[in-house]
């Protein structure tokens, strides 16, 4: 006993508390967007709906979609079904090192992504909105802007720029 009482005291030393921190772990690993929607597991596999880039911004994006999006928008169907989800990946647009006439992603910006669930987010024409930078959420300021220029913009696409690119 007095040995176990030894490993215990040692164990406390050496994590700096009685319990680790599990939450600040849980929060670590599973960001949450002030939305409700988290960075979707496996996104970076998903297909391309098409590629797009921002002058001002002077960045590359390419917009992915998961099976049950890439099905939607194979087959025109609007509105998107739940379970459809589309990502948006941003990087900075730079000049290829090795030939100049070309440019190529450079330092990743940001990651969007756009979640159905017609009636989780009703208020917000059934998609959920989360961006996170370096996999941190963006602050609810920032996701209050989303629905705005989704709404104004593309109302006839279900609030959905990216159309796919064959
Ligand atoms: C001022 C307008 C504007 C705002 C604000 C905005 N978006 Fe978008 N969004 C766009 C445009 C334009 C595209 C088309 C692709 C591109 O620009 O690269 C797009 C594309 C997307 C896509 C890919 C699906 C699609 O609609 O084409 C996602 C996902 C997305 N935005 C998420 C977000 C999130 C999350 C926020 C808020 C944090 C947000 N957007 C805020 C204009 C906007």
């Amino acid at each position: 006993m007095r040995h176990l009482a030894t490993i215990v005291v040692a164990l406390l030393a050496a994590t700096g508390g009685l319990f680790p921190p599990f939450p600040t772990a849980i929060g670590a690993d599973i960001a949450v967007a002030p939305t409700g929607v988290t960075i979707p597991k496996g996104y970076r596999n998903w297909q391309v709906v098409a590629p797009s880039q921002r002058d001002d911004k002077d960045e590359i994006r390419v917009i992915l979609g998961n099976n049950i999006a890439m099905k939607a928008l194979r087959a025109k169907q609007l509105p998107f079904p739940d379970g459809a989800i589309l990502a948006k990946l941003a990087w900075r647009r730079v000049k290829s090192a090795e030939f100049d006439k070309t440019f190529v992603p450079g330092e990743p910006q940001r990651i969007e992504f756009m979640e159905k669930n017609a009636k989780k987010y009703a208020a917000t024409g059934g998609w959920g909105f989360g961006r996170f930078v370096n996999g941190v959420p963006a602050d609810d300021k920032e996701h209050g802007t989303c629905w705005p220029c989704h709404e104004a913009n593309v109302k006839g696409n279900d609030f959905v720029f990216t159309r796919y690119a064959p």
